[in-house]
């Protein structure tokens, strides 16, 4: 676990600033560091994050641990057009001037970047932080989870809602409660479980008034949240009418319980079962079915998870005809294959079940390229982490593993490995699918998701000659298992800066609970343009109904 060292200075004075400016900055700090030092809250859940320190004050107090100006200095800021040497100037959290050689006064912190990338902090599209699954709940709640998040480059995520007993307004309410820890900023998607008028309805007020302009729909997990084909279509109905995105998770899930049963009769009870029983089939299916659905309807839909080829050339068949399809891909499925999910180690072989499964290598790799052609868009985790004890209720019966791996911390980092340092995308591509992209689709661009005067200072330093390597001694998570234990890479995110603050810098944290911002997210976003021309075009086409001449009786 990493241990927070916030009183060690974390940017280079000019040399040219005043010596005694600097030493009140320090003595400032330092003064601040001590105080919330002293009255750290103990975090008793879990053993993992014993070394993680936090501001125990409310935001205004400990907001002196940073200064509300900043400058960063000399950096290549990087948009997902463009990218430039740059100074980035900082106040009051908004991102206040790009260019060249800004001049300051005494009162700004000043962050050197020289020969370093300067990004937009990284958007995780997918999570599941506090949630309630398969009889328990994940172990990394909205702190810890952001928590690492930030200590990854992560500075804004959108997590899923589940609906209390199918209610989305208590739903909503619940995970309003849930999030009150937050230390970084975050939205919220919002799934749907059942269907009445009443749900309808309250689609209507989580777009109208609570800022959630996505609904999920689970075609797997049969029995739990799994829905119907009749419920989909009534509720990509009703996404339409709202300009509200479709997302689905796509399994066949009535298969899916047939292919468990199968599994169960030959004998094979241990977490290779899990991969067994969900072939890539069984998603190509789900995929090709709910978007042959969404295209009927004329409705823009948003693929969660995308683990296999089959699923991925589904995709990419709909975007060629001309469909709105949007294919998210997670960290898992881009860099992992099935394999683990026979190792003789229960511990090991169980931290790799996840839905749909990590597939057979191959998948991987066209994953990747689908990334880098534009097939799929933007890059996920799917963050929903279980711990070994938790793992271990499945220990007779794959089908009782919590399904769900960690990536929030890590995904910046093996993104940068697996696309950029291996040459398949450009830097600025890579800001597209880490960050720009999920700002566009969700609609929060451009104050989020770019380095623009008046967006959001939610930004990260990256050094791409230095180096990372993950394991689950050294990550954030609450979680004793890291799926990607051991691997290592070349970047590192060397400063994390959310709202205009220092939250990470080397490898220390300064994070405080109920510092982050809930992102309302508003309707109709660009995927909607042309929405109502097509559908015009469709009428047209119908060259009916055909007025008939009645004979006469
Ligand atoms: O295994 C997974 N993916 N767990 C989280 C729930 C979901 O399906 O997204
Ligand atoms: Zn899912
Ligand atoms: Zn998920």
């Amino acid at each position: 676990m990493a241990k927070l060292h916030s009183s060690l200075p974390w940017q280079k004075i000019e040399e040219e600033r005043s010596i005694v400016s600097h030493y009140r900055v320090q003595v400032n700090r330092f003064l601040s560091v001590l105080v919330c030092l002293l009255t750290i809250i103990p975090f008793s859940r879990s053993n993992q994050l014993d070394g993680l320190q936090f501001c125990a004050f409310g935001e205004s107090e400990c907001g002196s641990l940073s200064s509300t100006k900043l400058l960063i200095k000399g950096g290549t800021v990087v948009n997902a057009h463009h990218q430039e040497v740059a100074d980035v100037y900082v106040e009051d959290g908004i991102i206040v001037s790009v260019q060249p050689n800004i001049k300051v006064g005494d009162d700004v912190s000043v962050v050197d970047a020289t020969g370093k990338y300067v990004m937009p902090g990284g958007i995780d599209p997918h999570t599941h932080l506090g949630m309630e699954f398969m009889g328990t709940e994940t172990i990394d709640d909205f702190f810890s989870g952001q928590a690492a998040a930030l200590a990854g480059g992560t500075t804004m995520h959108i997590d899923f809602v589940i609906p209390v007993n199918g209610s989305l307004t208590a739903g909503f309410e619940a995970y309003t409660k849930k999030a009150k820890k937050s230390c970084m900023d975050y939205g919220f998607h919002m799934a749907i479980t059942k269907w009445d008028e009443g749900v309808a309805r309250e689609m209507e007020i989580m777009v109208q008034e609570k800022g959630i302009n996505s609904f999920k729909f689970f075609l797997a997990y049969k029995g739990s949240l799994m829905i119907s084909d009749e419920l989909l279509l009534q509720a990509l109905k009703k996404c339409k009418s709202l300009g509200a995105l479709a997302m689905v998770h796509a399994e066949n899930g009535d298969a899916v319980a047939e292919g468990q049963n199968r599994m169960i009769d030959l004998g094979i009870t241990g977490p290779e079962g899990h991969a067994l029983s969900r072939p890539p089939v069984l998603e190509g299916e789900a995929t090709s079915r709910a978007i042959r659905m969404a295209g009927f309807l004329n409705v823009p839909l948003y693929v969660v998870h995308v683990m296999s080829i089959d699923a991925m050339e589904e995709i990419a068949k709909a975007q060629k005809s001309g469909q709105k399809v949007v294919g998210e891909p997670v960290v898992s499925g881009l860099v992992l294959d099935d394999s683990w999910l026979w190792n003789r180690d229960f511990t090991i072989a169980a931290k790799y079940v996840m839905s749909p499964p990590i597939r057979k290598s191959g998948h991987d790799k066209a994953l990747q390229a689908a990334l880098s052609r534009g097939v799929l868009q933007l890059v996920g985790t799917d963050h929903c982490t279980f711990n070994s004890t938790q793992k271990a209720f499945g220990i007779d019966d794959f089908r009782k593993i919590p399904n769900g791996v960690n990536g929030i911390e890590e995904r910046m980092h093996l993104v940068w490995e697996t696309m950029v340092e291996s040459g398949q995308i450009s830097v600025t591509d890579y800001v597209l699918i880490t960050s720009t992209e999920c700002a566009r689709i969700f609609n929060i661009y451009p104050r989020k998701g770019a380095i623009l005067p008046g967006s959001d200072a939610d930004i990260i330093i990256f050094n791409p000659n230095s180096s990372f390597e993950i394991t689950a001694s050294s990550h954030h998570s609450r979680s004793d298992t890291n799926v990607y234990e051991g691997r290592k890479g070349k970047g590192k995110v060397e400063v994390t800066i959310a709202g205009g603050k220092v939250v990470w810098e080397g490898s220390a944290l300064n994070v405080q609970p109920g510092s982050g911002k809930y992102i309302e997210m508003p309707p109709f976003s660009y995927l909607f343009d042309g929405i109502e021309r097509v559908d015009a075009t469709y009428l047209l086409s119908l060259n009916a109904p055909v007025h008939r001449i009645k004979a006469a009786t």
